[in-house]
């Protein structure tokens, strides 16, 4: 391999999750080991815009493999909308004029999909980036998995083991909800791992109905409690569009992230209600059954990366090292089988990844009886 050295500039975007802290430590210590210099930039494009920056030396990525978060700090603010004070304004002329000042060879960028294009726009806009896939939401197109997502699944597969014992104590219904945006991955692993009674995630809208009959169904037989592992983002049958049936949408749903999203933008923070709350009220309603809530929100996103995390960190972070010896430029680090390989940047920003309804995972949930709400088990 050719081998050249400069100067790199690290940056974690994004919402945050376990493994951001093993990736820097990864791409650095292979960046250096190849003669290169290390930046880091403080809380995602912001600090870029900001220039806030920090230097980055072996002794900065010691000891930070199995720290939760990132060292650096994260934000979900983009260059080409960039609130600053009242206003929200394209920075992405200050980001290249910056990345220039700093004599910066590459933008090293982890995060997820809004990563993924922010930093496909600094490329247009000039500046050549590397992007590494993040997201506990495992939803970044062009990668078979992203870093976060197993730390993620251990953590709500624990909490569904958990929640077991004490629905069996009281013969409840316990609905779980579990993030992953508009993806249903996380709910889905962690579902099927922790033994869910029920998996409802976004690829599959469901109907109220079929899921109150199987949980009926299961006290029939004897089964008095049952877990509800329901995904944040999942849609009533009833309220979304249907597609190509023929028939008639009910109602249109204005999706909640984005009534979230432009509440944000205008500078609003708002809290948004569990989508499981509205589920558990309404299926306690239709079964006469006790239903309780568990919401795991960031809790998901906490603490120390997985044995399995950890390796992939290191494994994606030491590859983006090795493209950078070799001036190889404008990629994302993907996961194809058991190897780390670039994807060009341009073909997976502004995709996402769902979970395709054929999936393996799908049958294999439907075998050991597990209602995904499309029909009663
Ligand atoms: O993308 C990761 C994620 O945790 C999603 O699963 C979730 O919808 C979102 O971030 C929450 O974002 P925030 O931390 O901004 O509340």
């Amino acid at each position: 391999m050719g081998k050249s050295t400069g100067t790199i500039g690290i940056l974690t975007a994004g919402g945050d999750c376990p493994g951001l802290n093993a990736v820097i430590r990864g791409v650095a210590k292979a960046a250096m080991h190849y003669g290169w210099k290390v930046i880091g930039i403080q809380d995602g494009f912001r600090g870029l815009i900001e220039n806030r920056v920090v230097p980055i030396e072996n002794i900065h990525v010691s000891g930070i493999l199995t720290q939760g978060g990132t060292f650096l700090g994260s934000s979900r603010d983009k260059p080409h909308k960039m609130p600053m004070g009242d206003t929200i304004m394209d920075m992405t002329e200050v980001a290249v004029a910056n990345y220039e000042k700093l004599r910066l060879d590459c933008l090293v960028c982890l995060g997820g999909n809004g990563t993924q294009k922010n930093a496909y726009r600094l490329q247009k806009a000039g500046c050549n980036v590397l992007t590494l896939p993040k997201t506990i939401d495992n939803d970044v197109a062009g990668t078979e998995i992203t870093f976060g997502y197993d730390s993620a699944m251990t953590i709500a597969t624990e909490a569904i083991d958990r929640l077991h014992t004490t629905a069996t104590s009281h013969h409840r219904f316990i609905v779980c909800e579990i993030m992953g945006h508009d993806a249903g991955w996380l709910c889905l692993g962690s579902g099927i791992a922790g033994g869910a009674d029920v998996i409802l995630i976004p690829e599959i809208p469901y109907n109220l109905e079929a899921v109150a009959e199987s949980l009926l169904n299961r006290r029939r037989h004897g089964k008095r409690f049952s877990i509800l592992a329901v995904a944040e983002g999942v849609r009533n049958r009833d309220t979304v569009p249907a597609k190509k049936s023929g028939k008639k949408a009910k109602k249109k749903e204005t999706k909640p992230e984005k009534l979230l999203q432009e509440a944000q933008n205008n500078g609003v923070h708002l809290v948004r209600e569990p989508v499981a709350n509205r589920i558990a009220r309404e299926l306690q309603a239709m079964t006469s059954v006790e239903a309780r809530v568990t919401s795991l929100g960031h809790v998901q996103r906490g603490g120390s990366p997985t044995a399995y995390d950890r390796l992939l960190c290191t494994r994606l972070g030491t590859k983006a090292g090795e493209l950078l010896a070799a001036r190889e430029f404008n990629l994302m680090v993907a996961v194809k089988g058991n190897r780390c390989e670039p994807v060009p940047l341009k073909e997976v920003a502004g995709k996402t990844r769902t979970v395709p309804v054929d999936h393996p995972w799908i049958q294999t949930a439907r075998l050991v009886e597990t209602c995904l709400g499309d029909e009663p088990v």
